[in-house]
């Protein structure tokens, strides 16, 4: 949850580093600091707020000297968000600057026998004791201070390390988390992501876990567990570094919600060659696939709301039974899986925890496991029997937008395939949806184009209190995302509710202040929304319909409308998300809030 980043070479590593956490922020941002060797010293700052709050402290990292250092910026998990609390943390004699993504579990013993040895903590976190134990093994050979260390911790972590004693060199080690090494000439670096690293260089190596890596301004070299030094492949990141870069608009946001006709085209043109879905890099035979007697999907957040559209359009098509659940759930439950089912995981990042314990879990049981991962090289990406990589480009703002629609992509074409596979479709209809496969990524440009005015519904309904989000079947899924992404940038309460629920005891909540966000896209369940809408207006609430586009019934019923572009009923969770990405971002925009940073959130949760 935190960004890292690390730099050794000719060049002031300050500013460098400082660049690189700058990319990093979406990772975590109550608090900033940089440490860098300078003769045999490490100079550090840090102080909670912004890493623009820490660039300032230092003229832009100009007024630390140093050609190499470590940087960090915090989600805070252990302690409070302070200036003492902040990263880089320095050994009881200032030998080692550490810093740390993930949690040490067994910091608490660490910490009583270190305090019981007449250590004094300066801070209240986990990654503290790390320091201390660098310092205690530290006999002129750093690699073994850092192999030891590492042997005492418990948990998940990703750590940088530099020493005053070594200069030019750094270490660090990963244990669950992601750690990218970025190899350049007469420099080198390590990250949390390749967005830190994309400006200074395209090769990349990323690191797998129980693995430590020691670089020099001139060489790296990559170790196992043991301490044997291991050949690691060299990547090459395809994307530029303005992917990164907010070009022009107000928020990445904003830039992110606009790129997803582009993102959804590439994640959907990859996959059909001659007017068939090809996934030829699957190991999956048609006779396993026959064999699989249910599919289960598992993520997190908007991930999960993928998952839940997912299953209404797999089992449609495919007619096989799907289940979807919460990662955080499925991880601590004994879910009835074994080598007749299918697992399905989803994640933007690839990095987030429960979705690896979970994924962890189901393989274990013999599950085959399918990832729809964003983040090339990331260990879901890397754990799973096969890959559909979602193709959306780096996504920096918290919010997903185009993540979760390049998710939904990869899971029709899925559905599609399989079901055509399994002998459930017939060449025509085949077609038909291949067809609307590709026609996915001009209905989410008409989508923007359409809903422009929702700006100025948003000057309208900002001031809400608390809202519902209402839809039956497909729409209901796309509810849940509907309302998270309100809920997640502008603060404004609000819940995703099956309209036909509503009346078993929530109505309870409707009165004349309520707003009800009501999709009505699945035209079959039209009059059946119209009953939920009258339901609500009767007790005085007011209603934003989204409808598709030409529908004016919708007049008639609501306040205010939205509208999605028509299209195969199946995939319409995809172009009408949009519209509703549009009004929260303008909701969060009128109240003023940090909407590509917001509270308390950080874009890759890779703790519990
Ligand atoms: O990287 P992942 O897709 O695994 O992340 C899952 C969730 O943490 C993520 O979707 C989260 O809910 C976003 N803040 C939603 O906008």
């Amino acid at each position: 949850m935190c960004g890292i980043v690390g730099y050794t070479g000719s060049a002031q590593a300050a500013p460098v580093l400082l660049d690189g956490l700058r990319r990093l922020e979406y990772r975590g941002y109550d608090s900033a600091g940089v440490v860098v060797q300078t003769g045999d010293e490490l100079k550090m700052v840090k102080a909670s707020g912004s890493v623009a709050h820490l660039a300032e402290l230092t003229g832009g990292g100009r007024s630390l000297e140093g050609v190499c250092g470590l940087a960090h910026t915090r989600w805070a998990t252990h302690g409070a968000p302070t200036d003492t609390n902040a990263h880089p943390h320095l050994s009881e004699h200032g030998l080692f600057a550490v810093v740390h993504n993930g949690i040490i579990e067994n910091f608490a013993a660490l910490r009583s026998e270190q305090e019981a040895e007449g250590i004094v903590f300066r801070s209240e976190t986990d990654t503290e004791v790390v320091a201390h134990l660098l310092e205690k093994y530290y006999d002129g050979d750093l690699k073994r201070a850092v192999m030891r260390t590492a042997s005492r911790l418990e948990g998940s972590y990703v750590l940088g390390v530099v020493c005053s004693k070594e200069p030019g060199k750094l270490f660090c080690v990963k244990e669950a988390g992601p750690l990218i090494l970025g190899l350049g000439v007469g420099e080198n670096y390590f990250a949390s992501d390749v967005t830190a690293l994309v400006a200074r260089t395209k090769n990349v190596i990323y690191m797998d876990d129980g693995e430590l890596a020691e670089l020099t301004a001139e060489r790296v070299t990559v170790y196992d567990r043991t301490g044997r030094e291991i050949t690691k492949t060299v990547s090459h990141v395809v994307w530029d570094i303005e992917a990164a870069e907010k070009g022009g608009y107000e928020h990445f946001m904003l830039k992110e919600i606009m790129e997803q006709p582009r993102a959804v085209k590439s994640t959907i043109d990859l996959r059909i060659r001659g007017g068939r879905i090809a996934f030829e890099d699957f190991s999956l035979t048609p006779e396993e696939l026959k064999g699989f007697d249910k599919i289960v999907i598992t993520a997190c957040g908007s991930a999960y709301h993928a998952g839940v559209v997912g299953k209404y359009v797999i089992e449609a098509l495919c007619r096989v039974s799907v289940e979807v659940e919460l990662a955080s759930e499925l991880r601590y439950r004994d879910p009835i899986i074994d080598g007749h089912t299918l697992l399905i995981v989803v994640s933007q990042s690839g990095e987030t925890a429960d979705t690896i314990a979970a994924m962890r879990e189901c393989m274990a049981r013999g599950a085959k496991c399918l990832a729809i991962v964003n983040v090339v090289g990331s260990t879901i990406a890397r754990l799973a029997d096969n890959v559909i990589y979602t193709h959306a480009g780096p996504e920096i703002a918290v919010a997903t937008t185009k993540g979760y629609t390049t998710q939904l992509a990869a899971l029709y074409l899925f559905a599609v395939w399989c079901a055509e596979r399994l002998g459930r479709l017939d060449e025509a209809r085949y077609a038909e949806l291949v067809d609307s496969l590709r026609a996915l990524p001009s209905l989410v440009q008409r989508a923007i184009d359409l809903n422009l005015h929702a700006r100025y519904l948003a000057e309208r309904w900002h001031g809400q209190k608390s809202l519902f989000f209402i839809g039956r079947n497909i729409d209901y899924a796309a509810a849940m995302e509907g309302s998270l992404k309100l809920k997640e940038i502008s603060y404004i309460h609000s819940e995703a509710y099956a309209a036909g629920e509503l009346k078993h005891g929530t109505i309870a909540l409707i009165d004349e202040k309520r707003l009800v966000v009501a999709l009505c896209c699945q035209e079959r369940l039209f009059d059946k929304m119209v009953s939920n809408i009258q339901e609500v207006k009767a007790r005085g609430a007011k209603v934003l319909g989204l409808a598709i586009e030409g529908n004016r019934r919708i007049f008639a019923e609501a306040d205010d409308v939205l509208y999605a572009p028509r299209g195969e009923q199946l995939f319409a969770a995809l172009p009408e998300i949009v519209p509703l990405q549009l009004f929260a971002y303008y909701v969060a925009r009128e109240n003023g809030c940090d909407i590509d940073k917001p509270r308390n959130l950080a874009k890759s949760v890779t703790v519990e």
